[in-house]
């Protein structure tokens, strides 16, 4: 996407080369706050999980023309159990500078028709702090509706924050014969 206000960027898939640029980035003051991630935990604490590649994740950047990371996305199997084959776990971050300018939802977009279109997921699923607002508008823009409220679900800048499990399911899941 792009206008005279948004420059332009690139989404595709997370290469094990990318994994230093995610690493920082999840580990960046603005993202670290609304994921379960530390401040100030060495760039290389990350590195083994950003570079694992597991054919049944999909795992997305948005790029600048630059080269420079400004977001990821993925979606995580939750289980090695044959009945979750059907689930995914949302993870997603954008760069502090970047964020309110449409790069997670284009991000979410693009997780959402390898979910619906090509890898079989009837169920996206995600927990987000109860406090963190515009992640909430988003994901309840794409179709995820609120399941519970978990109180006190983490440690969050000195007091505990309460968190809220939100799932999407597949709206018109593929039909064998259609
Ligand atoms: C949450 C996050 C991924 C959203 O990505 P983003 O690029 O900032 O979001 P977008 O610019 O695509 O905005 C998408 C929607 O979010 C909502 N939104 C964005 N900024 C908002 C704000 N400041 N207040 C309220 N809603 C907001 C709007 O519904 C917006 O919809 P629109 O496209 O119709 O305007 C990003 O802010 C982020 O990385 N935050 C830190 C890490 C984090 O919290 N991750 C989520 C863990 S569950």
């Amino acid at each position: 996407m792009s206008d005279d206000a948004t420059p332009a960027f690139t989404i595709r898939a997370q290469e094990p080369a990318d994994a230093a640029a995610a690493a920082a980035l999840v580990g960046r003051i603005g993202v670290v706050e609304g994921t379960l991630q530390i401040p100030d935990m060495p760039i290389s604490s990350r590195l083994d999980y950003q570079q694992r590649i597991d054919p049944r994740d999909c795992k997305l950047v948005a790029m600048t023309a630059a080269g420079e990371m400004i977001g990821l996305a993925g979606l995580h199997s939750v289980q090695p159990s044959l009945r979750r084959n059907h689930v995914r776990l949302l993870a997603i971050a954008v760069a502090p500078q970047w964020q309110g300018r449409g790069v997670g939802r284009q991000l979410m977009l693009r997780l959402i028709d390898w979910a619906d279109r090509w890898a079989g997921v009837l169920r996206i699923e995600l927990n987000v702090h109860a406090d963190n607002t515009s992640a909430i508008a988003l994901y309840r823009s794409l179709g995820f509706a609120e399941e519970g409220r978990h109180r006190a679900y983490a440690l969050k800048d000195g007091r505990y924050m309460d968190g809220l499990s939100m799932a999407r399911l597949h709206p018109s899941p593929p039909q064998l014969g259609g």
